[in-house]
């Protein structure tokens, strides 16, 4: 099944990259294996994307709950993530891709910092896709981070906090709202992921797990997401 010229292309879609794990379990395999083959599937996702005319790929790569995990799988995460961030500068190049972290960089180790900063402000002009990674991120701890910024500016004097004033400080501040988001491996909770923004969000979940995830499986979220009717609570 291949997308036809009628679909609607989500213009945000967000991915909880779940199942890399149960991958490696499945194959005898220790988990970081899985996390390998979950890195070489967010290259590929990204190129398809970017072609597809997705404007917006937000992924959950690492949770602020994540650290609960052994010492051995952080270490081993944080050693992709640096291996994967030298990578990602050269597709992000070869794609006109602009990539933004959100999350609390701050705990992470400083050339990991670096290369973050790197990232950012060597693909910032870049007009294609934009590509979300979400870093020692929690919904619950950017509605934190965010309300004591705006704690600190109400008491200088700042007045009318509306919803976009709120919205403006959270990591994604210029980002608009996921239009459909995609969680592998068959879970069916939100694991603390963009709690403010999948507010009106279409739920897609597949069993599929992350490693296995391919453009064919992106085109039965799309087409899936083409049949639902978005009402945002007023009737149609
Ligand atoms: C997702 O795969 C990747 C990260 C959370 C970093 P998991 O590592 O959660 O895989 P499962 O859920 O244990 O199979
Ligand atoms: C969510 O997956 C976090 C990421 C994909 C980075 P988890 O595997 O951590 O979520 P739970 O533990 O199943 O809720
Ligand atoms: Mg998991």
């Amino acid at each position: 099944m291949a997308l036809d010229s009628n679909m609607v292309i989500p213009a945000h879609v967000a991915l909880i990259l779940d199942g890399n794990g149960r991958w490696a379990k499945k194959r005898g395999l220790p988990r970081t294996f899985g996390h390998k083959e979950g890195c070489v599937t967010v290259e590929k996702t990204v190129e398809i994307a970017a072609r597809m005319g997705i404007k917006y790929l937000t992924v959950y790569g690492f949770s602020t709950e994540n650290w609960k995990r052994s010492e051995e799988e952080v270490g081993a995460l944080m050693q992709l993530f640096r291996y994967y961030m030298v990578l990602l500068l050269k597709i992000a190049s070869a794609n006109n891709v602009r990539v933004k972290m959100i999350g609390d960089r701050r705990r992470f180790a400083q050339d990991i910092i670096d290369g973050i900063n790197r990232l950012e402000e060597e693909t910032k002009d870049n007009t294609g896709l934009t590509f979300v990674i979400a870093v020692n991120y929690g919904g619950r701890d950017e509605i934190r981070r965010a309300a004591a910024k705006l704690a600190e500016d109400v008491k200088a004097g700042k007045e009318d906090i509306t919803e976009s004033v709120f919205a403006s400080y959270l990591d994604t501040a210029d980002i608009p709202d996921p239009d459909l988001l995609i969680r592998t491996s068959g879970e069916l909770r939100l694991s603390n992921y963009l709690l403010w923004q999948l507010a009106y969000t279409e739920l897609y979940v597949t069993d599929c797990l992350w490693p296995d995830f391919d453009e064919k499986e992106l085109e039965k979220a799309i087409f899936q997401y083409n049949k639902r009717d978005r009402r945002f609570g007023g009737v149609k």
